[in-house]
């Protein structure tokens, strides 16, 4: 059975689709002073996949998560697998500084006390490698979404080049054949990108796994139009946009492709079937 969380319903629709099995949506609300409200008043059947990204508002929807987990719990439910397309504070899977949390363990942690034993997840910025991974002792999937980024490209505009921009999206690169370059973020809004780029009359696709900013992708893409590519074009899976990144990347690219675990007016390819093949691999 799939349960529908408010944050990833469409996504959702479509994995108990490709699975034939039922999605139930949970009801949720916020309260006037900011407070999540889940209510789930159907019959449960074991084993249970929950679908629910954790995008911007990260907090409130890892709570909806939380509430839903629990609410599961209290019905008795126990084989229980999330699927989470975009995993919040996947940035934070180190302590860099003493002091520090490494936040996206707190999240497997919590998974973990809510009887969460398998977790499927899409371009997880610190495991971008498509396959299974142990997610801070949960066990885990990993989907890849690089090939269906650059099958779009290729459909909209033919042959294209492949690039990375900072030695973190590697694995990326190498699934599609692509070069990475090297990126020292300066600020948070600022990067500064090196590297061969060998683009001139190319069309050339800056492959990453998220806008935030827009700073990476953007210095990117000016890059490789200054470098003589023919088009620019931004393929990245997770749409988690801050600021002015939307308007800064429709100014400095000529195609804008990305997936629907965030969705978005690029939302132009779906990862749903890989995340629905993904969850077969949970021995529940
Ligand atoms: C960094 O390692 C990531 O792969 C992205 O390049 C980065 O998070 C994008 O952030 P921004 O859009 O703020 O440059």
């Amino acid at each position: 059975m799939i349960v529908s969380g408010p944050a990833s319903a469409e996504l959702a629709r479509k994995i108990a689709k490709a699975l034939g099995q039922e999605s139930i949506e949970v009801e949720n609300k916020t309260f006037p002073d900011g407070e999540t409200y889940i209510r789930l008043d159907k019959e449960i059947k074991e084993p249970v996949i929950v679908v629910q990204g954790l995008q911007n508002p990260q907090n409130d929807h890892l709570a909806e998560l939380i509430f839903i987990l629990d609410l599961l719990d209290r019905k008795g439910v126990k084989k229980i697998a999330c699927v989470i397309p975009y995993y919040a504070y996947a940035r934070q899977d180190k302590i860099f500084k003493p002091g520090e949390l490494d936040s996206a363990r707190t999240i497997a942690k919590l998974l973990k006390a809510f009887n969460v034993s398998f977790v499927v997840t899409c371009d997880l910025h610190f495991q971008r490698k498509e396959g299974k991974f142990d997610l801070f002792g949960i066990p885990a999937y990993n989907v890849a979404a690089s090939e269906l980024l650059v099958e779009k490209a290729k459909e909209e505009f033919g042959a294209v080049t492949v690039i990375t921009p900072d030695l973190g999206s590697t694995e990326q690169a190498k699934a599609v054949g692509g070069k990475t370059l090297s990126k020292k973020r300066l600020t948070s809004f600022e990067v500064d990108i090196s590297g061969e780029m060998d683009v001139k009359g190319k069309n050339v696709v800056i492959l990453d796994d998220m806008v935030t900013t827009g700073g990476t992708m953007v210095k990117a893409l000016n890059l490789a139009k200054a470098k003589g590519a023919t088009k620019a074009i931004a393929a990245f899976t997770h749409a988690a946009f801050a600021g002015e990144a939307n308007q800064k990347l429709k100014a400095a690219a000529d195609s804008i492709i990305t997936t629907d675990t965030i969705l978005s007016e690029y939302s132009k390819v779906s990862v749903a079937a890989k995340l629905a093949e993904a969850t077969k691999k949970w021995k529940s």
